[in-house]
């Protein structure tokens, strides 16, 4: 048996953060999260099977194994349930730049979970597909879904909470380096919940701030769903940076103070911070325009892109 599948799956971006998981095998998270998924930017992903051993390659260069642990143990997974004697040629691209601080494992391991499950000839459903997403990057299981999306503690997959129609929004991703982030964020969460003194309050923190993002989200509250956002990355920045984990640099101080002013001075605008040092900005779609000029202009920020609510993963092509 042999077959073939093309997958698109976009970045998203956590409004409540997932940074933690819990002890044992399976990636499964400490603390719920909730994200956006976003338009406008993506990952096409095409997996043939028929190859003696698995082969990923990446914007056009071939992944080292241990590059590639991550998306072999998850085409083995596949491989395992759909009975398929043979291993799997990936090719993926970005059509973003991998150093944006977009999440580029999200939309990667959505779009490599879809296209390896479909072009195995299973017929699993969006949440079985986010369940396997998950075990290879949790941020990922979120990318399989459009709109808002909930990753909850107590399931295996993520789950669709609110389209994309409940809450206008641009996100404003602040590029201020173009360099790799020194320390990935499962290394990152791994030393925060080791040496934090923070940790446990992020710990018991983080779901009381889940649930009010929650349902600031669902009654279309943007102005709560931004200062419970910025709120949750302050918290999980806190709890990591108090374990030596800076993801931080001058220009993501400039940046957050640059939307702390327009705050102040009555526009709407919030921001989050993921694990690296760019910084994304939620405002109104009727503020964007404005509020990218203001970003543009922060010292050390090099350029700002801008990106919307947008779908799930879907798949291109399979046979
Ligand atoms: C800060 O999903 O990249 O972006 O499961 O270890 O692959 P692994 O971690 P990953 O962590 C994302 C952390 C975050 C917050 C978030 O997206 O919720």
């Amino acid at each position: 048996m042999s077959g073939q599948a093309v997958a698109v799956a976009h970045p998203n971006v956590a409004l409540s953060k997932y940074w933690g998981k819990k002890p044992g095998q399976g990636n499964f998270p400490a603390v719920p999260s909730l994200s956006v998924t976003l338009a406008g930017l993506q990952t096409r992903t095409r997996v043939r099977w028929g190859a003696a051993a698995h082969r990923v390659v990446l914007g056009g260069r071939e992944l080292e194994p241990a590059e590639s642990a991550r998306a072999r143990a998850l085409l083995d997974r596949v491989r395992d349930a759909s009975g398929q004697q043979q291993h799997a040629e990936v090719e993926s691209k970005n059509d973003f730049p991998t150093s944006s601080g977009l999440a580029s494992s999200a939309s990667g391991f959505a779009a490599l979970a879809l296209a390896a499950v479909r072009s195995a000839g299973l017929d699993w459903d969006a949440s079985k597909v986010s369940d396997l997403a998950r075990s290879a990057s949790a941020s990922a299981a979120r990318s399989v879904f459009g709109g808002f999306v909930e990753l909850p503690v107590d399931e295996a997959s993520a789950r669709p909470l609110a389209p994309v129609s409940r809450l206008p929004l641009v996100v404003l991703v602040c590029v201020t380096t173009e360099a790799p982030k020194a320390v990935g964020s499962t290394d990152g969460m791994r030393v925060t919940m080791e040496r934090s003194p923070y940790a446990k309050a992020w710990l018991e923190q983080a779901p009381r701030m889940h649930e009010q993002l929650r349902e600031a989200l669902l009654a279309g509250d943007f102005a709560r769903v931004g200062e419970l956002s910025e709120a949750s990355a302050l918290a999980m920045h806190a709890s990591a940076i108090a374990a030596g984990i800076v993801y931080w640099n001058g220009a993501t101080i400039a940046a957050l103070a640059a939307v702390r002013q327009m705050r102040a001075a009555g526009t709407p605008a919030y921001a989050t911070i993921d694990a690296g040092p760019h910084v994304k900005v939620l405002v109104h779609p009727g503020d964007a325009a404005r509020a990218r000029e203001t970003m543009k202009s922060v010292p050390g920020v090099s350029r700002v892109l801008e990106a919307r609510p947008g779908d799930g993963a879907r798949l291109e092509a399979s046979s």
